[in-house]
């Protein structure tokens, strides 16, 4: 039986409101000499994506636009009014995937570090394997504090990871977590593993750090 053929969708969240950044909007700061989203969707496009759907806030979608059509774009990259929540924001890109997508890659706005090769890492598992989860292992000690900062608990790190995007994920898999969802998870590999289904952790990288406050412009 011939295989079917992998078609490739880029979901990125970018509809926050960065609230821990004073005031910087982390979607237009500068990243290898280009606004932090245009980055991002050249990364996603080297790579080989070429359908993106970026979920923004609805009173910048026409700045987005202009941003991305005045930084020379080429391919497909769609707008998508985001919602109050990530998980909400994911959600609403689905629901505009074109038909024939048959595999979708997530990638935060806020994560323009990334490298292309992490991109294609995480797309090659994905295929291979389903569901999957850009992370790294914990090699601080972890410790749990009560409401008054008293220790209570050391956390045995072995076996824990902390989460990055991208995660990707076969699209009938993803669908199937965002119909079943309930709160708001605060990604998308927790609700696909909720569903009972596995997810396959890749190395991550150290420099693939989320922007959350300005602090982390220094990099
Ligand atoms: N995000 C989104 N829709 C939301 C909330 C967040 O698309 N309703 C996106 C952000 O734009 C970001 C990613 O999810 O790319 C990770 O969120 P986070 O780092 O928390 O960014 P913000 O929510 O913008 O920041 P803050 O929580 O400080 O307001
Ligand atoms: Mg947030």
């Amino acid at each position: 039986m011939a295989e079917k053929k992998v078609v490739w969708g880029a979901i990125v969240p970018a509809a926050g409101i960065g609230e821990r950044m004073n005031g910087i909007d982390k979607l237009f700061v500068e990243v290898d000499k280009k606004p932090a989203l245009v980055t991002v969707i050249r990364k996603l496009q080297r790579a080989g994506i070429r359908n993106i759907y970026l979920g923004v806030r609805p009173n910048m979608s026409n700045e987005i636009i202009r941003c991305i059509t005045s930084n020379g774009f080429e391919g497909r990259v769609w707008t998508i009014d985001g919602g109050a929540t990530r998980q909400e924001t994911v959600s609403n890109c689905i629901k505009k995937l074109h038909p024939e997508i048959t595999h979708v890659l997530i990638h935060d706005a806020a994560r323009p570090y990334v490298s292309t090769d992490l991109i294609t890492k995480i797309q090659k598992e994905t295929v291979e394997f389903g569901a999957t989860c850009a992370a790294i292992p914990v090699v601080d000690t972890i410790h749990k504090a009560d409401s008054e900062g008293i220790l209570t608990e050391t956390i045995q790190r072995e076996n824990l990871w902390r989460a990055q995007t991208p995660q990707a994920f076969s699209r009938e898999l993803l669908e199937m977590a965002h119909m079943h969802a309930t709160g708001s998870a605060t990604d998308d590999a927790m609700m696909v593993k909720s569903l009972g289904y596995a997810v396959k952790m890749v190395r991550g990288e150290e420099s693939n750090i989320k922007i959350t406050f300005p602090e982390d412009l220094r990099h």
